[in-house]
């Protein structure tokens, strides 16, 4: 290995997709729907009234997609596992053949040498089991446990890394609190019971591979740091409220077996007595974390801003997504050695980092995206810069592998390293994509020559 190159011959170089996002037909061969499914077909919830309905057709394509995965040189790659493709109702009754699509797909990756790493949840609950109250209800976690030991029994002799649950902060923030994502729930009572349940959930499914499972398993968060605005003792505490929120309220519980004491403050009369029991349920540390790293939030004290009073300060010298997020990569070398300070030494993955730019919709000859490329690089180096300070950091996926349905922004924003013309469903390889492959066959010393 050369100097230059500190990455550890085992890093997975990898790109992360969701199934909703993706895969198409999402009642297909005796599938049950999603909360998604039903959100996206409920008039104005998502942009442009776009729905998962085809996406990127990969329930039938995947081959295709693997084999441009392996073009790429990718060792690894991270999909979800939608619900209630696999139990349509949720709990009960096996769908043999939505449970083949996902050996068909681990088969198809093993044989090109990728290794898969299998996300549980990535936010499509079974509609059935959200008609009984979804993640509101206590028994969720046994139902989670019961699905997970499904695909635990039928995978695990093929794949090494399992993820529980996909953000459950947003999950929550999005799906309990703020209404903006399925099943569009906007109540400040429901959210901290939501997150309460997708912590048991993660600890009864991380009980039962403990039992019978013989690899890894883990859990993903989104995180984000956050930088006071000002020194002044209002900026700092709301910076300590927005850190709470985002970044402790998963990994506490879930590695220190309590929440975060702001929460209380945060949420105020709608947040629940939790007896130490049921802390102490919740402490189930996971084999690996895996981190998404999007951006960075500079804070300020406002009290109208509900119900944080903290304010993202918007910096404008900083290049922005076409969502609007900053760009800044060294927030990600931040929060990969606060992780490992905090609640390390843990091996950690970046399971998902990308950024959104925009790439026209059909693709006449190749794709030049300078900004995305950029991103990935300066991202690549920030994790790099995590290394060389001892991080245990294991793997890199970028997100994402194709542009794909970004939830409530429909199919507008594009992520992907390559570029999908959803009105043929032809592929074509970004030069960010052409970029990746050059670091993964260089094994990281492209990053530091370029
Ligand atoms: C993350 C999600 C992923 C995708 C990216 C852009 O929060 O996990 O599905 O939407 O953001």
């Amino acid at each position: 290995m050369p100097d230059s190159s500190p990455f550890p011959t085992n890093f997975l170089w990898g790109a992360a997709t969701s199934a909703y996002q993706i895969e198409g037909s999402p009642l297909a061969d005796g599938a049950g729907p999603s909360i998604w499914h039903e959100f996206a077909h409920t008039p104005s919830r998502v942009r442009n009234g776009d729905t998962g309905d085809v996406a990127c057709d990969h329930y039938h394509r995947y081959r295709d997609d693997v084999a441009l995965m392996a073009e790429l040189g990718l060792n690894a790659y991270r999909f979800s596992v939608s619900w209630s493709r696999v139990l349509p109702t949720g709990r009960g009754p096996l769908n043999p053949r939505g449970l083949d699509f996902y050996q068909r797909l681990v088969d198809a990756l093993l044989e090109r040498g990728i290794e898969p790493m299998l996300t549980l949840y990535h936010w499509d609950l079974p509609a059935a089991l959200d008609r009984l109250g979804g993640w509101l209800n206590p028994d969720s976690a046994h139902w989670f446990a019961d699905y997970a030991q499904v695909l635990f029994r039928a995978l695990d002799d093929r794949v090494k890394l399992w993820v529980t649950l996909n953000e459950p902060w947003v999950v929550v923030d999005g799906g309990y609190l703020h209404g903006v994502l399925a099943p569009g729930q906007r109540n400040p009572y429901a959210a901290p019971l939501a997150a309460h349940q997708l912590l048991r959930a993660h600890a009864a499914a991380t009980q039962c591979y403990r039992a019978e499972g013989r690899h890894q398993i883990g859990l993903v968060v989104n995180l984000e740091p956050k930088y006071p605005a000002t020194e002044t003792v209002a900026d700092l505490d709301a910076t300590m409220r927005a850190d709470a929120y985002w970044n402790r309220y998963y990994l506490d519980p879930v590695f220190l077996g309590g929440y975060p004491p702001e929460l209380a403050d945060i949420f105020g009369p709608a947040w629940p007595d939790f007896t130490a029991d049921d802390l102490d349920a919740l402490r189930q540390p996971p084999d690996f974390l895996g981190i998404n790293y999007y951006s960075r939030q500079v804070v300020r004290h406002d009290p109208s801003d509900w119900p944080l009073a903290a304010a993202r300060v918007r910096q404008p010298r900083n290049t922005h997504t076409t969502l609007d997020w900053e760009v800044y990569p060294q927030g990600l070398t931040d929060i990969l050695e606060w992780v490992a300070s905090r609640y390390g030494p843990l091996p950690l993955y970046i399971t998902e980092n990308g950024a959104a730019f925009y790439d026209p919709p059909q693709a006449e000859g190749p794709i030049a995206d300078p900004l995305r490329q950029r991103y990935l690089h300066d991202h690549l180096r920030a994790a790099l810069a995590a290394l060389r300070q001892g991080v245990d950091l294991r793997g890199y996926f970028a997100w994402s592998l194709l542009d794909n349905f970004e939830w409530g922004h429909g199919f507008t924003p594009r992520f992907g390293l390559i570029h999908v013309d959803y009105a043929t469903q032809q592929r074509t390889c970004k030069a960010s994509a052409r970029f990746y492959a050059e670091v993964i066959r260089s094994h990281g010393s492209h990053l530091i020559d370029v």
